[in-house]
């Protein structure tokens, strides 16, 4: 019954509850971003993220979500999505993505960036990194026409061009009262599309990039999503609210304003 399950309308009051959990789960981000370097951990850099949710006040949504044994997910270089945080220290040039979410007064945020550790020195790598970005935005920017969930595929496809592996088999989704409601959001263009954009949808847009291939494999821990032919991916995602006004990018400080504006797309409230 994919595509017929109903989506969560918000009220402008539960949106704004939902930009406290978004704000939350940046910040912890954030943090995570200030601290990578070459020798540290991703087990050293899930703690830094669990400590600033809860010393903000909230809870993370990934740390026992079907056994999910921590509060990060970091997948590093071939990993595209839920690597759990171990011991082995990042170095320079390891392509990282960070991805996590809190909840605050039952209310969900999520979000991911992928970075690269130390200075980059590989073009490619950046470009990955670089593309993976630009079609997150391309993606968000997508929802202010109104039309249907399925134009943020397309538009995530024409920004990666042909030039990066779009994954499949993952994809992004509604989000409020839980981390993943209904709708799928695909990270590429299909012939159903999807149910129609309207305000108080609130959706995480997560486009997953490869260097080579779609195909993935999950590794033995039933977690770890590994590129099947071993390229580097990247990983990038926002929550994002579609109001009356416009859209808010309720995981980002300036809730998108900056991005956007490249897209002609209104932020109202920055
Ligand atoms: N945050 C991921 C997503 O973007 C899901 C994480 S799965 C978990 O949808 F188990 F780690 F929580
Ligand atoms: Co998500």
């Amino acid at each position: 019954m994919l595509g017929r399950e109903r989506v969560e309308i918000k009220t402008p009051e539960q949106i704004q509850k939902m930009r406290a959990a978004g704000l939350l789960t940046s910040a912890a981000l954030e943090s995570v971003r200030a601290a990578l370097r070459p020798g540290i951990t991703p087990k050293e850099l899930d703690a830094i993220g669990a400590e600033v949710i809860r010393a903000g006040g909230g809870t993370s949504n990934f740390l026992g979500y079907h056994g999910y044994p921590a509060t990060l997910c970091i997948s590093v270089n071939e990993v595209v999505v839920h690597g759990i945080p171990g011991d082995t220290p990042l170095v320079a040039g390891d392509v990282v993505s960070i991805d996590g979410g809190a909840v605050v007064d039952g209310w969900h945020g999520d979000s991911a960036f992928t970075a690269i550790v130390g200075e980059p020195d590989d073009a490619g790598d950046a470009e990955l990194v670089e593309i993976t970005r630009q079609a997150l935005w391309a993606g968000i920017a997508a929802l202010d026409a109104r039309g249907r969930v399925g134009d943020v595929g397309a538009a995530v496809e024409d920004a990666v061009d042909g030039r990066l592996g779009i994954v499949d088999g993952y994809t992004g989704h509604g989000i409020g009262t839980a981390m993943h409601m209904a709708p799928d959001v695909l990270n590429y263009r299909v012939r159903e599309k999807g149910p129609k954009v309207r305000p108080g949808m609130v959706l995480a847009i997560e486009p997953m990039c490869t260097r080579g291939g779609i195909e993935t494999d999950v590794l033995p821990d039933d977690w770890t999503v590994v590129t099947s032919d071993g390229t580097r991916a990247a990983h990038w995602e926002h929550t994002v609210a579609v109001l009356d006004e416009g859209l808010w990018v309720l995981t980002a400080p300036d809730g998108g304003a900056s991005e956007l504006a490249a897209f002609g797309v209104q932020v109202p409230s920055a």
